[in-house]
């Protein structure tokens, strides 16, 4: 088994990482989030190193990747088996874990966070962070709905300070948003570019706008699905039908609540409620509320509008 733990000491400089490509990488949280970025940092030939705060999880990461390298591989590599088993041999050996953040990013060039999403918890890491990386590592944080500004402002790196915001299944789903906020500077932004491309990826430009693009748009969606049919006007199942085969989507929206999480969903939607009250697309949704309370969040808990095995 090529996952080991954290060892690794880089010979690399670190003397220009903003004007050179970006090699070597630390993702802060072993979630799902965390490990799908882990996962194509190390398939595109980055050194990764994943870090969460114990062991247990950073064991459940792991197990993951390496299911869904898996995957991957008994689609790319349907008729070479064991060439499949090669890859995800060299890919794993890309990506170690730690336990300890503050060692991990001493030499690093690129910090991915994609922890919990608190404000308080985000701002006390990267503060902490700050003073033990190099002044050229590049933060960079994975936020669904806080705002960059106000995670960067806890370390004295504004300018080298960006959102990269992946979306779930990071192997699967080609998009990421850059976020440029007022205090990115060019360059970092230019290379946080560069890293989305390096990873196979597509970039998108964002301003550091709630939401960004996509959930600016997918969850005011989501939650009008839910208030469609809290007034009666479709079951769930009709409306998820709807609009896969009326709209293209791959999932209907209550499948998709299921599988990003009705906490996250709630969450982001009660963030933009207080925000802007008067806003009807930020409305809260009484059932998502119910679902959520009674720990129905999803694909997670095993139930959430839909049961699940
Ligand atoms: N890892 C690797 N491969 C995967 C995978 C994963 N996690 N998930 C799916 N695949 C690949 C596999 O090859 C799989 O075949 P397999 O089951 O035989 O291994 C193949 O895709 C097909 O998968 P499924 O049969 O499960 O189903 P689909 O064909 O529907 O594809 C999907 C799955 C890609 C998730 C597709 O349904 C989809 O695109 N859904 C929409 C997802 C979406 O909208 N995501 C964005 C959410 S918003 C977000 O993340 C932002 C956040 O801030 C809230």
């Amino acid at each position: 088994m090529a996952f080991f733990t954290h060892q690794i000491v880089r010979s690399l400089s670190l003397s220009c990482v903003r004007g050179a490509a970006i090699k070597h990488v630390t993702v802060i949280g072993g979630g799902l989030m965390g490990s799908g970025i882990a996962q194509v940092a190390a398939a595109t030939g980055h050194v990764v190193v994943l870090v969460d705060t114990c062991e247990d999880i950073l064991k459940k990461s792991a197990k993951g990747i390496e299911g869904s390298l898996k995957r991957v591989v008994k689609k790319k590599f349907a008729d070479k088996p064991e060439a499949g088993e090669e890859f995800v041999q060299k890919v794993l050996q890309n990506i170690s874990t730690s336990t300890d953040a503050a060692s991990v990013v001493k030499n690093t060039d690129l910090v991915v966070e994609a922890i919990v999403e608190n404000l308080k918890v985000k701002r006390d890491l990267f503060s902490a962070l700050d003073k033990v990386a190099p002044e050229n590592t590049i933060f960079a944080s994975n936020t669904s709905s806080l705002p960059i500004a106000d995670i960067a402002s806890s370390t004295g790196r504004v300018d080298r300070f960006g959102g990269l915001h992946f979306f779930n299944p990071v192997p699967m789903m080609k998009l990421v948003e850059v976020v440029q906020a007022p205090a990115t500077s060019q360059e970092t932004f230019d290379a946080l570019l560069d890293f989305s491309r390096a990873l196979g990826k597509h970039p998108v430009s964002c301003k550091d706008t709630p939401g960004f693009i996509v959930n600016r748009l997918l969850v005011p969606y989501l939650i009008e699905a839910v208030r469609l049919h809290e007034r009666g006007h479709g079951s769930k199942e009709d409306i998820d039908v709807a609009m896969k085969l009326g709209a293209g989507y791959p999932m209907g929206p209550f499948e998709l609540l299921d599988y990003v999480g009705l906490d996250t969903s709630k969450f982001i939607i009660d963030g933009w409620n207080e925000m802007d009250p008067e806003n009807p697309l930020f409305a809260p949704s009484p059932l998502l509320n119910k679902l959520v309370s009674e720990g129905k969040w999803g694909k997670k808990t095993g139930e959430g509008f839909y049961k699940h095995k």
